[in-house]
């Protein structure tokens, strides 16, 4: 078998990049990147503005993705956030390597690596750390890092303030479909939102205009709040193109995932997004995924369905809605 090495790993030692990181040419970013200057930009929306709720809901519609300032998630707890995460990938291999997941035996959470090849045979350059954060009773603080000092902390933090978030943007949301505000938070489980952290690597790559850092994909999730570091990379797919998500300082990246979109009946998109690497530096970032439980039924709002608008989707539990797509299942 293949010997496993982290991606980060690989590229210390690289003179070029291996054949299987080439990506088909349809997705190389130097081939399929809309030329900048006249790319237009997804919203970044002001949350501390009184009509910020339609902005969103319109961001949602257009775009699936948005960047929103002024979202009271304070600056240090982010800079907290990102120096363990930071710390963690710093630590030699053999310490990261306690924590590796290992999806075949049920251990999906820890520090893994894409370079397991796709369905088509290819690579993606990344590596990354993912553990649930909340609720309480899902979390299991034996898959976290024990190192850096201040981890835990500083991840729990971060999490009460996305929680907060999250529970406005789903009102955002709601009132944007004619619903009660509490609408979404509701369908998707209310207290029994389930948040999962995870850490992006990418580290510096010999031929970023050939591969990606993560391959095209929506996320599963209700929404996904991002934190990234400066070195910009995440890429939007809006009406054929592919445009770059420029880097705002301080801001967070909102992303709309599949079961925003099934439970609008389709009004709001699911973003088709993917990421860049850079040649010198070490990109990273840290998604949280905002999940419903696996037992819950998520399905198009029956306000959102008639005559004239029959249901696009099936409802189903959010972990069968995984299973089919993690197993390219039929939808
Ligand atoms: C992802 O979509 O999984 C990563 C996005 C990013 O790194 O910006
Ligand atoms: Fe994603």
């Amino acid at each position: 078998g293949e010997v496993h090495r982290s991606v980060q790993e690989l590229a210390a030692s690289l003179g070029a990049l291996p054949p299987e990181f080439v990506r088909p040419e349809h997705e190389q970013p130097a081939a399929t990147t809309f030329p900048g200057g006249a790319a237009p930009d997804a919203p970044v929306i002001d949350l501390s503005e009184p009509r910020c709720g339609a902005r969103v809901a319109a961001a949602a519609r257009e775009w699936g993705l948005f960047q929103v300032v002024n979202h009271g998630v304070p600056s240090p707890v982010v800079a907290e956030l990102q120096r363990v995460g930071r710390a963690f990938f710093s630590l030699p291999r053999e310490e990261k390597d306690r924590y590796a997941m290992d999806p075949a035996s049920g251990r999906i959470e820890g520090y893994g690596t894409r370079l397991q090849r796709d369905l088509e045979g290819k690579k993606t350059w990344n590596d990354f750390f993912f553990h649930v954060v909340a609720p309480p009773e899902k979390v299991d603080h034996g898959a976290w890092p024990r190192s850096p000092a201040g981890y835990r902390e500083a991840n729990e933090a971060y999490c009460c303030h996305v929680q907060r978030l999250a529970r406005e943007l789903l009102g955002h949301l709601s009132l944007g479909l004619g619903l009660e505000e509490g609408a979404m938070a509701e369908a998707f489980g209310g207290g029994d939102l389930v948040f999962l952290q995870k850490i992006n690597l990418y580290p510096p790559c010999p031929q970023p205009e050939l591969t990606l850092g993560v391959a095209p994909h929506t996320d599963m999730s209700t929404l996904t709040v991002l934190v990234p570091n400066e070195v910009q990379g995440l890429q939007v797919f809006k009406d054929g193109h592919w445009y770059d998500a420029k880097y705002v300082p301080d801001a967070l990246i909102i992303h709309i995932g599949d079961q925003i979109e099934i439970f609008s009946n389709g009004a709001y998109k699911a973003v088709l997004h993917r990421t860049t690497v850079s040649k010198e530096k070490t990109r990273m970032s840290w998604p949280v995924f905002v999940e419903p439980p696996g037992e819950l039924v998520v399905g198009p709002h029956p306000q959102l369905v008639s005559g004239e608008s029959p249901a696009k989707y099936k409802a189903r539990k959010y972990k069968e809605y995984q299973h089919c797509k993690i197993n390219k299942l039929p939808m």
